[in-house]
């Protein structure tokens, strides 16, 4: 029997549509800051339903520009979900800031209205909402949060398409962050990311100017800023992955809940979807007792998998002089970071490598 290819995490979409794009603009001459830029934010932002936005130059440095914004710095306090990518919490480190680390929800792993509330003190400025896997962060988060006068951040860079309520995702917080990395549900031919506002038009301004070294002028820089600008060939590309965007997510939508039929009376536990929601589906992770067996057994089978993520943000070495930098600080992010792993549910999967995924999970 021939061998099989392995089931991959993840598989590029690029098309005739993005290789002739990307031909006319290096053409053009027009590398940074043209019409491309342009188009891409409004159109972003508009799909997102956000008052405004600019792309930028990945999802890290549009979370240190959101915080930058908001006048987020030394002495201030910032709760995120351990349980994210380590760029959630060291964007807040990076401007002088303190992360504190809460748990997530058990059923959907997102940010947890009780330990955020626990969290609080006089010196918290802002909170960061991960969108994680996929999945959209509770209203109540939001509406808490909105109570007590704090800004909250969305980290949506594994979010987009997604909604809640009909809402989408991009259109809760003060400030939303993207990331368009190659995995992502929406890529750019590299690394990118957006900054989204919606409170206010003077934030949008704000933000668009700085990351153009807060210039009102050619030569002339009025407030401090720096270069986190995406090019004109990224947004070029952007522009046309976006037109897929609501086909991939539903393409994600069709693998996830197979897999979710398939695997309902397994020993493993299985993502929940929140009421109301339409979950990007990100990523599709499973939690399990033994996982490194798991790993190995639809390794034999073909099936790639990954981790996201093993190690939680508090635990990591960059931490390890953070109050909360020790074990035992976050129980349940501290278990689940033990068990979960990822299976593939990229849109570009093939319905044969769906059922191979199917059955070298369903013969664990
Ligand atoms: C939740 C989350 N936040 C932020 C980022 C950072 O994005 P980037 O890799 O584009 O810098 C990522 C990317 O992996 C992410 O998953």
């Amino acid at each position: 029997m021939p061998q099989l290819d392995k089931v991959p995490m993840g598989r590029m979409f690029i098309d005739d549509e993005m290789r002739e794009t990307t031909l006319r603009i290096l053409n053009s001459g027009y590398w940074i800051k043209g019409p491309e830029s342009k188009a891409f934010g409004a159109e972003w932002a508009e799909y997102c339903g956000a008052l405004g936005g600019v792309p930028c130059s990945n999802g890290s440095v549009a979370l240190i520009a959101a915080l930058h914004a908001l006048d987020i710095g030394p002495g201030d306090e910032v709760i995120v979900p351990s349980h994210t990518y380590i760029a959630s919490a060291t964007c807040i480190s990076m401007v002088g800031a303190t992360p504190v680390f809460v748990e997530i929800e058990e059923e959907y792993y997102t940010l947890d209205l009780e330990s955020l509330k626990q969290a609080i003190t006089s010196k918290t400025k802002c909170i960061i909402a991960v969108h994680l896997y996929g999945q959209p962060t509770a209203t109540e988060i939001f509406s808490y949060a909105e109570e007590r006068g704090i800004p909250v951040i969305e980290d949506a860079a594994q979010a987009h398409g997604a909604s809640l309520n009909g809402k989408s995702i991009g259109s809760f917080g003060d400030i939303a962050t993207f990331s368009f990395f190659p995995s992502k549900n929406m890529a750019v031919g590299g690394d990118g990311g957006a900054i989204l506002a919606n409170k206010s038009i003077d934030l949008v301004q704000k933000i668009s100017t700085f990351i153009d070294h807060g210039r009102s002028d050619k030569y002339r820089n009025d407030v401090l800023g720096t270069n986190f600008r995406l090019s004109e060939i990224q947004c070029g590309i952007g522009r046309i992955q976006l037109k897929q965007l609501d086909q991939w997510v539903s393409r994600r939508n069709q693998i996830a809940m197979k897999y979710l039929d398939a695997f309902s009376d397994l020993d493993i536990i299985i993502p929940k979807i929140r009421d109301g929601a339409n979950h990007a589906w990100h990523q599709f992770v499973l939690r399990v007792n033994n996982r490194d067996k798991f790993i190995k057994h639809l390794s034999n089978h073909g099936i790639s998998t990954g981790i996201h993520y093993p190690i939680p943000c508090h635990l990591q070495p960059v931490f390890s002089n953070h109050p909360q930098g020790k074990k035992g600080a976050l129980q349940f992010t501290e278990q689940l970071c033990d068990e979960i792993v990822s299976i593939p549910v990229f849109p570009l999967l093939t319905d044969e490598e769906v059922e191979r995924v199917i059955v070298a999970v369903s013969s664990f």
